[in-house]
């Protein structure tokens, strides 16, 4: 089967132990709903956590948002025990997100446990999509095969607090994210986001960057969003309300965007009926590359209008 498009612009993480954020979770705006049972959660309380998401998944409307759990890592005691709570949320959560993923292995024994949880659940099989994080060395190392590990994969994402810590960079900013330019011109993670976009892509995976950790530095996060979109990038994570609508823009085509891109495929048509490969429109050339990424952006446009709808 294969897998839904999803939109992904936004993701907020939100500790899966904090009720009060939880419910608030759901008057946002963010696409993803991901409750957290991994960093953000104490050790002493992944059982509350546990039972709080199980009942709140099962007593609210999550209609309009795409959700997912993030389980704690496979080489911890707790993943195992996270995983038995999705027997109880099957026809709800749409995907895991397994963070610090070091190897395909990891990705496709998930895959395995997931499928018996839905032949018990009486859920469609295949229904509980992966998410992979990627914020180690070895991770990264093995980014390609991690891509092709599973079907049941959606996306990659880029943890960069973990990356930072794993290749013992030196931090500066809030999660080793907004670095000044005295400290490092340019963009500091370009190289492994990059690696991780390109493994994502070859894949037919969406790409999403890591959270912003300052969360009352709006320009910076503005800077971080536009810098991962630039380099093909879907979405990134959100660790504050207030940083939903920020990345949500960022991630928007603009109207000029879309009227262009209607634009090209419109004239593309016509150049084709005609037996032509290539037409200027405005003093550019546009080809069929062209064409797919104006594709893909009136794709985007019209899952946000369904979505703007379904919130009205
Ligand atoms: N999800 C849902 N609601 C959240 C939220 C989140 N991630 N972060 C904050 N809120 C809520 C607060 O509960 C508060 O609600 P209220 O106005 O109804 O009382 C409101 O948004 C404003 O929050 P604020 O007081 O500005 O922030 P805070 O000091 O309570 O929390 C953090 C700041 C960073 C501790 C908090 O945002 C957080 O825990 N974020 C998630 C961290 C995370 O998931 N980390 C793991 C992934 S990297
Ligand atoms: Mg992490």
């Amino acid at each position: 089967m294969g897998r839904p498009i999803r939109l992904r612009r936004s993701i907020l993480s939100v500790p899966g132990n904090r009720e009060k954020m939880i419910n608030k979770a759901r008057t946002l705006p963010a696409d993803v709903i991901m409750l957290d049972l991994e960093d953000s959660v104490p050790v002493d309380q992944k059982n509350r956590a546990r039972e709080l998401i199980i009942e709140s998944l099962q007593a609210a409307r999550w209609d309009g948002y795409v959700v997912s759990i993030r389980i704690n890592p496979m080489d911890s005691p707790f993943a195992y025990k996270d995983l038995q709570i999705v027997e109880h949320c099957a026809h709800i959560l749409d995907t895991i997100v397994i963070p610090k993923v070091n190897h395909p292995c990891e990705v496709k024994a998930i895959d395995y446990f997931l499928t018996q949880i839905e032949m018990n659940s009486g859920v469609q099989r295949g229904r509980i999509g992966i998410e992979a994080s990627i914020e180690t060395a070895e991770g990264m190392l093995r980014v390609e095969n991690i891509a092709f590990s599973s079907n049941r994969l959606e996306a990659l994402v880029f943890g960069v607090a973990d990356y930072a810590t794993s290749i013992s960079a030196m931090v500066k900013g809030v999660s080793g994210h907004g670095d000044s330019e005295e400290f490092y011109p340019g963009h500091r993670w370009h190289f492994p986001l990059s690696r991780m976009v390109m493994a994502a892509k070859a894949a037919g995976l969406a790409a999403i960057d890591a959270p912003y950790g300052n969360f009352k530095d709006v320009e910076g996060l503005k800077r971080s969003s536009q810098l991962s979109a630039a380099i093909g990038c879907d979405g990134k994570w959100a660790i504050h309300p207030d940083q939903i609508p920020i990345i949500n823009e960022v991630y928007t085509p603009s109207q000029e965007d879309v009227d262009r891109s209607r634009k090209i495929v419109d004239t593309y048509e016509l150049a084709k009926a005609e037996g032509k490969g290539t037409v200027a429109i405005d003093g550019r050339m546009i080809d069929s590359a062209t064409l797919r990424i104006a594709r893909n952006i009136l794709e985007k446009w019209r899952a946000i209008e369904r979505k703007s709808h379904m919130h009205e």
